[in-house]
């Protein structure tokens, strides 16, 4: 159908590929139900090669998810299209993206093949993702510097080989809209039997024009397009799926096609993608950054209330922003907590698990007396980390902290189950919390970022704090969320060390 738009989110493959974003299989799946919710066509769920547990992480967002497709990534060889189609096997609906790289430089340089051995190989590769699932997309990496003229072979060769969507990606985020519109319409023109796929963008924004450039895509014919929530994905990520969702309902005058996404979840799922993966969206963000509906100015103030499409062309409501609803409270049940979590698409592993997050939603309750559901997001992920790394757990901290004194940490933690004190200056109390931890668990890691964020309004709110430590070469973000934004530091800081101690060998798919 010419007037729908489908919306393929990369939230958990490319957007994991940012910089210590790497999600735990039980994250990943609620952010697939999450964006399931949303009403996604496509959740790209992984690159099932990368490792056995990017493959179970697939597998089970497959067995999860009804109500959207579930893909896997594969670059064009066999074992990669095997791990895929084994990975999405349990899927309702699945699909094989697999792709390879078709610009001069990167055949050249990266590949060591030529043009022709890449047009063989990505015909074998549709061939035998064939043999898994009807449902295969073709992506022509780099295509924004690859050679028009070759992009129109490879297509029309795969289209032959039984592909259903074409991708056209720019992978380095290089393209202008115009450029870019113009290109997307050169290949639905001249490539064969281009009517009988579905034409795809993909576009990175290290030039700040992943969206505008996916909109041109999209008014020159692509009707997929790919995208993140929070516009998440390496370096200066990839398209924000927001941005394009709101863009074309918004201006249905000048878009012939619309999604089928419930726009009133995109705010929780960028919450809650920005509270797993620790990336804070900024509060100038369009859609979803905290002052987008904010009127700050006297004039607009006045403007808004008298009328409100003076300045508004969205209502914030549309997008999932509501006055901080009141979740649950002190007097709550065990069943009411549940049911809420139920809600929220939190599926607790075990009675002891549920318990566990109970016992911490009562102590939570106590300090705070309204719990919202951004609250009970942050209480369950902070119970997942402390349940699945266990090597270090703080126990107990003290920080003295007085104007003209050298703020002091005291604090014990334990180390595999063995309690360990610590203490430490510093320049303020989280720098010597810092200093403390440091001491005894000896890391030599570097701290590349903290960042703290309220998780609701209110001085009584949780904070959310995000530590990214790297080490040999490695980078992992901590998080940790406490009303004490000192505590709440100390569990990201510990958390961010639990990741460093546990081992992953993982492939990436573009190197
Ligand atoms: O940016 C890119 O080219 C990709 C492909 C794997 C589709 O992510
Ligand atoms: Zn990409």
């Amino acid at each position: 159908m010419n007037d729908r738009l489908y919306i393929f989110d990369t939230t958990l493959r490319d957007g994991e590929q940012s910089p210590g974003a790497s999600m735990t299989k039980e994250e990943k799946l609620r952010i697939a139900r999450q964006l399931e919710k949303l009403g996604v066509d496509v959740i790209e769920a992984g690159f099932a090669a990368a490792s056995p547990g990017d493959a179970d992480a697939i597998r089970t967002i497959a067995e999860s998810i009804c109500e959207s497709t579930v893909c896997s990534l594969a670059r064009a060889n066999e074992r990669d299209i095997r791990a895929a189609g084994e990975a999405i096997k349990p899927a309702k609906s699945g699909r094989i993206h697999t792709f390879i790289a078709t610009s001069p430089i990167h055949m050249e340089k990266k590949l060591r093949m030529q043009p022709d051995q890449v047009v063989e190989a990505a015909i074998k590769a549709v061939k035998l993702a064939r043999e898994y699932t009807d449902n295969v997309e073709f992506s022509a990496e780099d295509a924004v510097r690859s050679d028009i003229d070759f992009l129109c072979r490879i297509f029309g060769e795969v289209i032959k080989a039984g592909a259903k969507t074409i991708n056209v990606p720019d992978t380095v985020g290089y393209s202008i809209p115009a450029l870019w519109g113009e290109r997307m319409k050169q290949l639905i023109e001249r490539v064969p039997n281009s009517d009988k796929v579905i034409w795809s963008t993909h576009c990175h924004n290290d030039l700040g024009m992943a969206v505008a450039n996916s909109l041109a895509a999209v008014m020159a014919g692509a009707r997929q397009v790919e995208c993140t929530i929070n516009g998440l994905g390496e370096r200066a990520g990839n398209a924000s799926l927001e941005e394009i969702v709101m863009a074309v309902r918004t201006r249905k005058d000048v878009f012939s096609c619309d999604s089928r996404i419930d726009t009133t979840q995109i705010v929780p799922a960028s919450k809650l993608v920005s509270s797993i993966t620790g990336y804070p969206v900024q509060p100038n963000k369009a859609i979803v950054g905290a002052n987008a509906f904010a009127h700050e100015s006297g004039i607009h103030q006045d403007g808004v209330i008298k009328h409100r499409e003076t300045y508004e062309i969205m209502r914030a409501e549309d997008v999932g922003w509501k006055a901080n609803r009141l979740t649950l409270g002190k007097l709550s049940g065990r069943n009411a907590f549940k049911t809420k979590l139920a809600e929220l698409g939190i599926v607790m592993e075990s009675e002891e698990a549920l318990n566990a997050a109970f016992a911490r939603f009562k102590e939570l309750a106590d300090k705070k007396r309204e719990i919202f559901d951004e609250d009970l997001q942050a209480l369950v992920s902070d119970e997942g980390y402390a349940a699945e790394h266990e090597r270090f757990k703080l126990v107990s901290l003290k920080v003295c902290s007085e104007t003209g004194e050298v703020p002091h940490a005291r604090l014990v933690i334990t180390d595999e189950g063995q309690e360990q004190p610590a203490q430490g200056d510093g320049s303020g109390p989280v720098d010597a919390t810092f200093k403390a931890l440091e001491s005894v668990v000896n890391s030599g890691a570097d701290l590349l970022l903290y960042s703290v964020n309220n998780i609701t309004s209110g001085t009584d709110s949780q904070g959310e704090v995000t530590v990214r430590l790297a080490k040999d070469g490695r980078i992992v973000n901590g998080q940790g969320a406490d009303t004490d934004i000192v505590v709440a530091s100390a569990k990201a800081y510990l958390h961010a060390l639990n990741k460093l101690h546990t081992k992953l060998e993982r492939a990436h798919p573009q190197v």
